[in-house]
């Protein structure tokens, strides 16, 4: 039964139970939920694992489970596979991309590399494992200052592909990178002037940026930091009342963990729903169902890229502070 069979079903009054249905098939098949917090809030509901990029990356190396259907975007499934060969990694949609890896194809960051042979490429996850395997480490926004600031002073820097996160380090660092023009279509599209007029409204509510979004954004910023990170800060501090600077469904973990707290979703420049990702809605619950239940769409990669996209991976994670626990899900 395909999708629309599914959807019609549900509307002919005879719902068919996803959340027990995905249980069932999870059990059954020794599979895995890792969903990233940009998901829809169904699928974070029915995740084992949920956590930003570093954190999933580290929960698809470890896992014992027979499958991995891996809830965020293309190139974060594609890791997984590249971490945890021995498994099979499904993705509810594989056209969910990311406005990042597109930006930096393969053969025109080969050309970069070669214009600056001296240089050493850190690249941000958020890339292709074509351009995984060009690079010398891969980094993501939980990890990036403290690798930058273990690279040798003397040795110049690439950083690619996104030009805000790099930017952000080059200002938190002090050290110079040439930077690849990237960028995020999420966190670009916040409105500076709407931020403003929030925090006017609501002088008490600190604002929580991720370094993806455009310096303005930042330099108002209360706290800078990976989804995680922005997760951690509203259940550790005091504050009542947040303005969230980044992709809109990560407030339903927000709300999980500090009911009382009020978090309001920093606006974009149209008049549209701009703060959430396009690519992550691909995923939907029933998709999730149909990829257990029917063992596909998979993950499936030539194994001389993978191996060349692993080594600056394990960099990443030899060079990586301590793991933040990733959220063990559903609660
Ligand atoms: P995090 O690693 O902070 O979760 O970021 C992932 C991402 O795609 C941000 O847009
Ligand atoms: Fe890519 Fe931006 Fe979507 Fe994150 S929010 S997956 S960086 S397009």
């Amino acid at each position: 039964m395909g999708l629309g069979s599914l959807l019609e079903r549900r509307t002919a009054g005879t719902p068919l139970d996803l959340f027990g249905a995905i249980d069932d098939l999870k059990r059954r098949k020794n599979a895995v939920i890792l969903a990233h917090y940009y998901q829809d809030p169904d699928i974070q509901d029915v995740a084992d694992v949920l956590g930003d990029s570093l954190a999933l990356a580290r929960a698809a190396k470890k896992t014992a489970a027979d499958v991995i259907v891996f809830c965020g975007v293309h190139f974060m499934a594609e890791t997984a596979k590249i971490l945890n060969p021995d498994r099979q990694v499904l993705i509810p949609d594989p056209a969910a991309g990311c406005s990042l890896a597109d930006d930096c194809p393969g053969p025109a960051f080969e050309a970069f590399r070669k214009a600056h042979p001296d240089h050493y490429a850190v690249t941000y996850i958020n890339c292709t494992a074509e351009v995984k395997a060009q690079s010398d480490v891969i980094c993501t926004s939980s990890n990036a200052e403290s690798i930058i600031r273990q690279i040798p002073s003397n040795r110049p820097i690439l950083f690619s592909p996104d030009r805000n996160l790099g930017r952000y380090l080059i200002r938190k660092t002090g050290r110079p990178m040439l930077l690849w023009d990237g960028s995020c279509i999420v966190h670009e599209a916040f409105s500076l002037q709407k931020i403003r007029g929030l925090k006017s409204a609501h002088p008490g509510a600190k604002l929580l940026a991720h370094p993806e979004c455009e310096e303005p954004v930042l330099a108002l910023a209360d706290y800078i930091g990976s989804t995680t990170g922005i997760l951690k800060y509203v259940s550790t501090h005091a504050d009542r009342s947040f303005i969230v600077a980044t992709e809109t469904h990560i407030i339903h973990q927000m709300k999980k963990a500090c009911p009382d707290k009020e978090f309001i979703a920093a606006p974009s420049a149209a008049d549209c729903n701009c703060n959430l990702c396009p690519h992550m809605a691909l995923n939907t619950l029933e998709k999730v169902y149909l990829c257990l239940r029917d063992g596909r769409p998979e993950i499936v990669m030539d194994e001389g890229l993978r191996l060349r996209a692993l080594n600056p991976l394990e960099r990443m994670l030899e060079m990586s502070p301590a793991a933040v626990p990733a959220t063990a899900a559903a609660a």
